[in-house]
């Protein structure tokens, strides 16, 4: 035998050198909740290990820091009001949590940290729904225009709070261009946008809408998030999303949607590419290893590589602290 493929895998050093996924701290970003009228931070019972951080709370600030200190410089934030209405106005109110969290990571770490503002309405609406509802023909229908303009107005709070990109995340028709008008016009013309081009319609959210108690009331939200048996759909929707001004495109979840992943780097391998390992992926994680089926850490490190192996130039990922802490201190499972 002249090709013998396991002189490649004979031992840690080799496998390292060949190793084609590299997983790099400055690549994660990681979600943080921020949680309305808190004072320090509260922990999140669907998502062990994360918690709300109060907007103004010294709290929320070591959290930031922390995780700069591991190289994790990125930032996706949440929130949520109690009070919600039927077109999610609280969204926009520029004393909002998410306004009101972003000024307080400029006041105290400036323009160091990273910071990606989520632009939806589902946690701010009083029927969960991501867009606003209006009845046709007695159908209740997600009004996709009216969305937009919603849409539009919290761009801007979010922008005039200093957020460095926006990330839309409700899948209705147009957003990313109503959203990159609304800036332009309002002079934000240097504020991103990272747009949750290829959303699927998933079972893999539950933990997340548990924490920001954002689940649909009624229906569900598969009349404007992806059908899971399409993949091909995600290079339309990515091509509308970089031809709308789209400066980073999302596909998500990640696990589920590998092939994705790697369909849209090889169509568009210009365009920087994020993968959203949702908190289900994140929970499986870590039901495996409570169950005695799997080691946590490796389990992860594997699911992580994979993702970045598939074509994803950037992980969303709750795990992003403990993946650069054991990147750190040169934890190395394969
Ligand atoms: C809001 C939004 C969702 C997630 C990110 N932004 C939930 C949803 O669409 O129901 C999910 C993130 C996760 O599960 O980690 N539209």
């Amino acid at each position: 035998m002249r090709i013998r493929p396991r002189r490649l895998r004979a031992g840690r050093t080799v496998r390292r050198l060949v190793s084609q996924a590299i997983l790099d701290p400055g690549h994660l970003i990681l979600p943080v909740f921020i949680g309305e009228g808190l004072q320090g931070r509260e922990p999140i019972e669907s998502l062990p290990g994360h918690y709300r951080y109060g907007p103004g709370s010294p709290e929320l600030v070591d959290y930031i820091s922390e995780a700069m200190e591991l190289g994790v410089n990125s930032f996706l934030l949440f929130s949520s009001t109690r009070l919600k209405d039927r077109m999610g106005t609280p969204a926009y109110n520029r004393k909002g949590p998410v306004q009101e969290a972003v000024r307080t990571i400029r006041r105290e770490l400036g323009w160091e940290p990273l910071v990606f503002t989520d632009l939806c309405i589902c946690s701010y609406t009083d029927h969960g729904h991501c867009g606003v509802p209006r009845e046709v023909n007695g159908r209740i229908v997600i009004d996709n225009d009216e969305t937009l303009r919603v849409y539009s107005r919290i761009a801007v709070s979010h922008a005039e709070a200093g957020t460095d990109f926006i990330a839309p995340s409700g899948m209705m028709d147009g957003q990313v261009a109503a959203i990159r008008e609304a800036l332009d016009k309002e002079g934000y013309t240097g504020v991103g946008i990272m747009a949750y081009s290829a959303k699927y319609a998933s079972a893999f959210y539950g933990p997340f809408r548990g924490a920001l108690d954002s689940a649909p009331r009624f229906g569900d939200r598969r009349t404007y998030q992806m059908d899971p048996r399409r993949g091909m759909e995600a290079l339309r929707e990515v091509e509308l999303d970089l031809e709308e001004g789209a400066d980073i495109v999302m596909v998500k979840p990640a696990l589920a949607y590998l092939d994705v992943i790697r369909l849209v780097k090889d169509r568009f391998p210009w365009a920087p590419l994020a993968a959203y390992n949702v908190s289900g992926e994140y929970a499986m994680v870590r039901l495996m290893s409570e169950a005695g089926l799997a080691d946590y850490r490796v389990l992860m490190m594997e699911i992580l590589h994979s993702i970045i192996r598939a074509g994803a130039d950037i992980v969303i990922t709750y795990h992003a602290l403990e993946a650069a802490s054991l990147a750190r201190e040169g934890f190395d499972p394969f």
